[in-house]
C-alpha cells in the first residue's frame, strides 16, 4: 500500500496534508525518513512513525449505536438524516454503512462497519442469527399469539416466517412484548403482528447475534465495539453455517 494512502486512511488527514507532513520529514519507515509519498509499505511488516509515535495502522471500524427514531439506516440520502451523519469525521473517514436495516422510527442497536465481509455473513439467511426487539403493541397479545409466532406465521405477501420466540411483558390495551427471530424480511416484526391482526407501535432491537445494546449509549451515540464484542462477533461469522 502507499505510504499516504496508509497515512491517510488512518486518520492523519487528506492525501494532501499527508503531502505535505512527508515533505516535512516528520514519517519514518522502518527508522529512516520517508518523504515519498509513492513509497510501498507493508503494514504488517513495515513500522512506521510520525514525530517518534508509532502509527497504528487499521482497517476496519466497527460502531454500536443506539438508532434513535427519525434517522434512516443508510449512508446518504437527500431528504432525511442518516446514520451516518450521526457520526463524527473520525468514524465518518473509514466509511462505515450501517449492518441491516431498521426502519425509520425503529430504536435500538445497530453496528456499523466497512467490514464487508462481516456484514455480509451477519446478514446471511442461513447463518440465521438471532435478534431481539422489544415492542409495544395495540391490543392484548395473548397466548395464542405466542403460539402462532412459534410456528411461524404467513405475512401480507404469503411469505411464512420462521417460528419466532414471542416474550409478553405485559397484556394490555397496550402490550409489552419481546420478540426473538432469526430473520431480517421488510417490516418483519411488525408484519407479524398484522398477521395476527395487531400493530406495533413503538419498537426497539435490542441485541443482535452477540451484540446487546449498550444501555449507556443515549438515543444517537455510538462506541466502537469492545474487544470482546467483536471476538464474539468473528467467532460467529467463521462458524459453520446452520442447517
Ligand atoms: N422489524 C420491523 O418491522 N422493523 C424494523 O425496523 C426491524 C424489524
Amino acid at each position: 500500500m502507499r505510504l499516504d494512502k496508509l497515512l491517510s486512511n488512518t486518520g492523519y488527514g487528506s492525501r494532501k496534508e499527508v503531502r505535505q507532513i512527508l515533505k516535512k520529514g516528520m514519517v519514518r519507515v522502518n527508522g529512516s525518513v520517508a518523504k515519498d509519498p509513492a513509497l510501498h509499505v507493508d503494514p504488517e511488516s513495515d513500522t512506521i512513525s510520525l514525530l517518534g509515535e508509532d502509527v497504528i495502522y487499521r482497517e476496519f471500524i466497527y460502531l454500536m449505536m443506539h438508532k434513535p427514531p427519525g434517522v434512516l439506516s443508510a449512508t446518504e440520502d437527500n431528504r432525511d438524516r442518516t446514520v451516518v451523519d450521526l457520526l463524527g469525521s473520525e468514524e465518518r473517514h473509514f466509511e462505515p454503512f450501517p449492518v441491516g436495516r431498521l426502519d425509520k422510527d425503529t430504536e435500538g442497536l445497530l453496528l456499523l462497519t466497512n467490514d464487508g465481509k462481516l456484514a455480509h455473513s451477519l446478514l446471511s439467511p442461513k447463518k440465521e442469527v438471532p435478534k431481539t426487539y422489544f415492542a409495544k403493541v395495540a391490543g392484548r397479545v395473548t397466548e395464542e399469539d405466542t403460539e402462532a409466532f412459534s410456528r411461524g406465521v404467513i405475512l401480507d405477501d404469503a411469505y411464512e416466517t420462521k417460528p419466532g420466540i414471542l416474550n409478553v411483558l405485559q397484556s394490555d390495551e397496550i402490550s409489552e412484548i419481546e420478540l426473538t427471530i432469526t430473520e431480517g424480511k421488510f417490516h418483519q416484526v411488525k408484519r407479524m403482528f398484522e398477521a395476527v391482526g395487531k400493530k406495533v407501535i413503538y419498537l426497539k432491537r435490542l441485541t443482535m447475534g452477540p451484540l446487546v445494546l449498550d444501555e449507556d449509549l443515549k438515543l444517537g451515540e455510538y462506541r466502537e465495539l469492545t474487544e470482546k464484542e467483536l471476538q464474539a462477533l468473528v467467532k460467529l461469522d467463521s462458524s459453520k453455517q446452520k442447517g
